[in-house]
């Protein structure tokens, strides 16, 4: 089981929550983590014309216990969201809007404790929006990852998630919902509330 999509170079495995990866034509890289073999200072300054173009790429490569349980998370409808990377207001604006919109890096949207959606960096699946699904194991001892991907992910119904978010309107960034165009699902509001009430996870 466990199939995960295969990490590119650029992705900040291994690294501590919150750092970010910084990709220069010097190869310098001035990182505020401090990791052995990066320099720890930044480079000599240059003149404006030669200014080095950095760019900073937030990713967020969640582990198990970055999944909480999903009554901590802030409601909108009838799912959860949260930000792990700072952007929670600019998620909740985009979740809030009639219009839709691209979700920041590091939202979590959650229906129910077992299955969630993870906003990665850029290029990490552009055939699911950059979205990293999940189907998870909850327990009072916390989660567990069952797997994790881009479309090649299923649910434990071996359902694919890709496959029914992908017919959402475009605007909405493979979010469903209940008015944006994706087949209903086979349990009602009632059932939904129930699912999300058991999460067994504490909530602390
Ligand atoms: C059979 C189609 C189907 C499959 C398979 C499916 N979903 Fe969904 N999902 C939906 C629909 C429809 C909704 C909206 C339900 C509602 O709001 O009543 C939804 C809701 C969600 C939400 C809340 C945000 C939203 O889009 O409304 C998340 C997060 C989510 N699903 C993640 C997943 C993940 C992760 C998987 C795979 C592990 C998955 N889903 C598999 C159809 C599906």
């Amino acid at each position: 089981m466990g199939r995960r999509v295969k990490s590119r170079g650029w992705l900040t495995q291994g690294w501590v929550w919150g750092s970010a990866i910084a990709l220069g034509a010097l190869l310098f890289v001035a990182c505020g983590g401090g990791s052995s073999g990066h320099p720890t200072s930044a480079p000599t300054p240059t003149s404006a014309s030669t200014t080095p173009t950095t760019l900073v790429v937030q990713d967020a490569k969640l582990s198990a216990a970055d999944f909480r349980n999903v009554n901590t998370m802030t409601r909108v409808g009838d799912h959860f969201i949260a930000n792990v990377r700072g952007h929670f207001a600019e998620a909740l604006a985009v979740a809030r809007s009639a219009n839709g919109g691209t979700y920041p890096v590091g939202t979590i949207i959650q229906l129910v404790p077992q299955e969630a959606m993870v906003k990665r960096a850029p290029g990490f699946s552009p055939a699911t929006h950059d979205w990293e699904f999940f189907s998870l194991e909850t327990s009072p001892s916390g989660t567990r990852i069952l797997s994790r991907g881009g479309a090649k992910v299923v649910n434990r119904f071996g359902g694919s998630c890709a496959s029914c978010h992908g017919a959402a309107q475009p605007q909405f960034d493979l979010v469903c919902g209940t008015t944006h165009g994706c087949a209903p699902l086979p349990i009602g509001p009632d059932v939904i509330a129930a699912i999300q009430k058991s999460d067994p996870r504490p909530k602390s």
